[in-house]
């Protein structure tokens, strides 16, 4: 028994420090290895690790020879500041991580406990793809990741790190995930690779031109977090984790309340200025709002218009939406519909209240937009508000036009609590453009034309786009001092804390995809 038992341990131990060599070239890469990334990952000593022993039965092309352990993926559980998560590490010493049959039961396996626990459920992908030597197996193996991947969709949080390749089949995982993170110079996530695309297309491409985090963090929109190196990618995920409920019928992890809800910030009413079409920058705003000033902000370098971030307000996690003037004037377009209708919805699945900030001139005109789809896209938007059944709190911070102001969870879409500022224009459209359009005429036969306009756009104003016309209607339903927008909010999400909405039973709306 102590022979077996010594064995076993000896056997252990040359698995888990694998080969010098292989090792040796992947931190020549600029890349940590798989168990060093889980210790990044994981809360020290918390990892618990499944199948490590197993080993592919493949045959022919000289597999029978070549049976590492692990089968190059490295799968097991383990805790982040103590809340218990499911993790798999592809692991690129042996067979460059690619994905063959054991592989993809070892990911399977996890998934499945991960989805059975109510845990969330983190893949470290490094990785050559399908495993060529094993074929249609490999491709299998990838449909029953992509099928768990669904399953566990708005159940269990699903994040996706991309540390080295990760190409072919296994980029949809990425896309199937609620956040995917990538690392600078080592992360490439493309369908076909540079040879490929040359060979069909003739372009001529490098790695990171195709599919490096620049790209997917500025362009695809498909990376959520772009980082330098791994150790400051790995710290983020903690600190996302940190942010989410375990699974949907768990709460959003809260902190003690901070006194948010008798807090004033007279900063406020300085960073935004009245003046309708002057840029500030909105994050200065979610500053001021949020529990120490802190916040953990989705796709920077994408659809920078708009802004999705988590953070805490008076202990609780909050997803804020918020038009960024700072970039394209805050308008709505195709991609920055696409941001904030996924991050509603992600929202909505997790429990997590949604404030939303408003400083919005109105969608993105032009035929580039219109052929790009922007109403099948801002539909997008428009259906993950009416949708949501989580609190929900729209602040107008100035100013709220035309349907960008519907589709900024106005209450018509079904906001619990809408809250205006003094200063806030709401309305169609603008004074200046809403008085050219009904008094075209007046202006035209006007001796004086510039004196006449400047009293219809005041008249204008007064009447039909400041807030206490909204107010008067219930459409807002509070105009406060911006100093008081921080505790305003805090009340508001107490208030709502304990709010359910059931939905009518369907098998499932039909979201214009
Ligand atoms: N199947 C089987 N083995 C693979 C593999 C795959 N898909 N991808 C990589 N490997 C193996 C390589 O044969 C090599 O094995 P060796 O160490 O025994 O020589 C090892 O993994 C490392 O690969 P290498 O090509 O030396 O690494 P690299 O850093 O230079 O390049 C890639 C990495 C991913 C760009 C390159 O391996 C590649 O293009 N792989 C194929 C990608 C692909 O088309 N996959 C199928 C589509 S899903």
């Amino acid at each position: 028994m102590r022979r077996l038992r010594e064995e076993r341990d000896r056997l252990r131990d040359r698995i888990v420090a694998g080969r010098s060599q292989a090792v040796d070239r992947q931190h020549s890469l600029g890349k940590r290895t798989a168990r060093e990334r889980l210790d990044l990952l994981l809360d020290e000593d918390s990892f618990v690790e499944i199948d490590m022993f197993r080993r592919h039965q493949a045959h022919g092309l000289g597999m029978e020879r070549q049976r590492p352990h692990t089968d190059g993926v490295v799968a097991g559980s383990g805790t982040i500041d103590g809340r218990r998560v499911f993790v798999y590490a592809q692991d690129f010493t042996i067979f460059g991580g690619s994905l063959g049959e054991a592989h993809a039961l070892k990911i399977q396996k996890v998934m499945d406990l991960a989805l059975s626990t109510g845990s969330p459920f983190i893949g470290l992908n490094d990785s050559g793809g399908a495993r060529i030597q094993e074929g249609v197996m490999s491709l299998n193996g990838y449909g029953g990741i992509f099928q768990r991947n669904v399953q566990a969709s708005g159940v269990i949080p699903q994040i996706s790190v991309v540390l080295g390749p990760c190409a072919g089949g296994a980029a949809y995982s990425t896309a199937l995930a609620d956040f995917t993170f990538m690392v600078h110079d080592t992360a490439q996530l493309y369908l076909t690779g540079p040879d490929v695309v040359e060979a069909v297309t003739g372009e001529s491409v490098t790695h990171a031109q195709l599919g490096g985090a620049q790209v997917h963090g500025t362009r695809s929109g498909l990376a959520t977090f772009v980082h330098d190196d791994e150790e400051s990618c790995l710290e983020d995920v903690r600190y996302l984790v940190s942010m989410l409920p375990s699974n949907n019928l768990a709460l959003p992890p809260a902190l003690p309340s901070c006194g948010a809800a008798a807090d004033t910030r007279p900063r406020l009413a300085e960073i935004v200025p009245v003046e309708p079409n002057k840029p500030y920058d909105m994050r200065l705003v979610i500053t001021e709002l949020v529990d120490e000033g802190d916040f953990l902000e989705l796709h920077e370098g994408w659809a920078q218009n708009v802004i999705c971030a988590l953070a805490r307000i008076d202990g609780e996690v909050v997803g804020i939406v918020g038009n960024q003037p700072m970039v394209l004037a805050g308008v709505l377009d195709v991609a920055a519909s696409q941001k904030a209708a996924r991050f509603v919805r992600f929202c909505d699945a997790f429990g997590i209240p949604l404030v939303t900030l408003v400083d919005v001139p109105g969608f993105l005109p032009g035929t580039d937009q219109e052929y790009d789809g922007i109403i099948r896209h801002g539909a997008k938007l428009l259906y993950a508000y009416c949708e949501a059944s989580v609190p929900r709190i729209q602040v107008i911070v100035r100013k709220a036009y035309g349907g960008a102001y519907i589709v900024m969870d106005s209450r018509s879409i079904g906001t619990d609590l809408s809250l205006a500022w003094p200063t806030n224009e709401i309305a169609v459209m603008g004074a200046e453009g809403a008085v050219n359009v009904i008094h075209r005429r007046e202006l035209a036969a006007a001796a004086d034309p510039a004196a006449l306009r400047a009293r219809l756009v005041e008249e204008y104003s007064e009447e039909l786009v400041h807030p206490n016309y909204a107010a008067e209607r219930g459409l807002v339903d509070d105009v406060i001092d911006p100093a008081d927008t921080r505790s305003a909010v805090a009340r508001g999400l107490a208030m709502l804390r304990d709010k359910r909405k059931q939905a009518t039973p369907r098998k499932h709306g039909n979201v214009p995809l």
